[in-house]
């Protein structure tokens, strides 16, 4: 196994883990976004992620499931102005909030798929879509990086912090422009970071599942999506995650005359990743709690850069 497919299979467990913290029998009544959030990370992270970004108006009749299993950093619909009629799609779509949201809002004529890798995310958000009666939507079981959908089938691709999670970015940036038509856009919320930060510095402030570890900076993903054939691209931040990186969002549309994506040479940096960070404490607690001369001894002998196996 690949460090990459070691670290697909590390962020597939701790979201079945959100998942099933969510959807167990326990369920609304005494499971709140914090339980799913703690699946995740070891901080309370509640005020920068989650529900807390949608109007009450939106969440109002959702299933409370859809709403507690809300673990995006923005509300990818206020970014997209999704019209009715159009075809949507969302990257990473967890318990389905986004996609029912996006249903409502194109209508009958249009329809809003949902691709996620979690087979729990995946049992939650069908569960989700029946109980709120949405007949126009469909949750797709894949990877982001090789989206399940024909060439040029989509109007809009929307994502909610899964982006910062691949493993390969340059792949899921030529995925999304491959299947939308021609003049179709992109709104995606995601973690971004200012471009002074390293990965390593990335790494510091907090673990690749809690979505900073892997986050790309402002220019990173500026050029990674020029690259692969967007234009008018913006990354707006929101509100701070961390130091020194944000909750953001990120539009773009592709050219009216664009078919097939440019072969792409980006090359999207190397996160300091954190495989088998599940066993040990976050990268940004370890860099509070394991100094270094003190790393040989908590980490069992080996040499652990910030942002890899820590020290409980
Ligand atoms: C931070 S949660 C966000 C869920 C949802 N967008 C929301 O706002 O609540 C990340 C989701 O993306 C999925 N995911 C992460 N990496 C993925 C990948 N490479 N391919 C497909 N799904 C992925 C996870 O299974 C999880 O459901």
């Amino acid at each position: 196994m690949t460090q990459s497919d070691e670290l697909l299979e590390h962020v597939r467990d701790r979201y079945a883990a959100a998942a099933k913290a969510v959807g167990s029998g326990s369920g609304a009544s005494c499971c709140g976004p914090t339980d799913a959030l703690a699946s995740i990370s070891d901080r309370d992270e509640s005020d920068i992620f989650g529900a807390g970004r949608y109007t009450a108006e939106q969440t109002g009749d959702l299933p409370a499931e859809a709403v507690l299993a809300s673990l995006g950093c923005g509300n990818p619909l206020a970014v997209a102005e999704l019209r009715e009629g159009e075809r949507v799609l969302d990257l990473g779509s967890g318990g389905g909030i986004d996609v029912l949201l996006s249903a409502r809002r194109v209508g009958d004529a249009g329809f809003a798929y949902g691709l996620d890798m979690t087979d729990e995310m995946l049992e939650l958000a069908r569960a989700n879509a029946i109980k709120a009666g949405a007949t126009n939507v469909e949750f797709l079981k894949g990877q982001i990086e090789q989206i399940p959908l024909p060439d040029a089938s989509i109007d809009v691709v929307i994502s909610n912090c899964v982006i910062n999670l691949s493993t390969d970015k340059p792949a899921v940036l030529a995925e999304m422009f491959r299947v939308l038509t021609p003049a179709g856009r992109i709104g995606i919320s995601d973690v971004v970071a200012e471009d002074h930060l390293s990965p390593a510095e990335r790494a510091e402030r907090g673990s690749y599942v809690s979505c900073i570890a892997g986050a790309l900076s402002e220019s990173e993903y500026l050029a990674g999506l020029a690259a692969v054939g967007f234009a008018d691209a913006e990354v707006v931040f929101t509100h701070e995650a961390a130091p020194g990186m944000h909750a953001a969002v990120i539009r773009a549309t592709k050219p009216e005359g664009a078919t097939a994506p440019p072969a792409t040479t980006w090359t999207a940096p190397l996160a300091v990743a954190a495989v088998g960070e599940s066993s040990c404490c976050s990268s940004g607690d370890q860099s509070s709690c394991c100094a270094p001369s003190a790393k040989a001894e908590c980490c069992g002998g080996h040499a652990h850069v910030s942002g890899s196996c820590g020290c409980r």
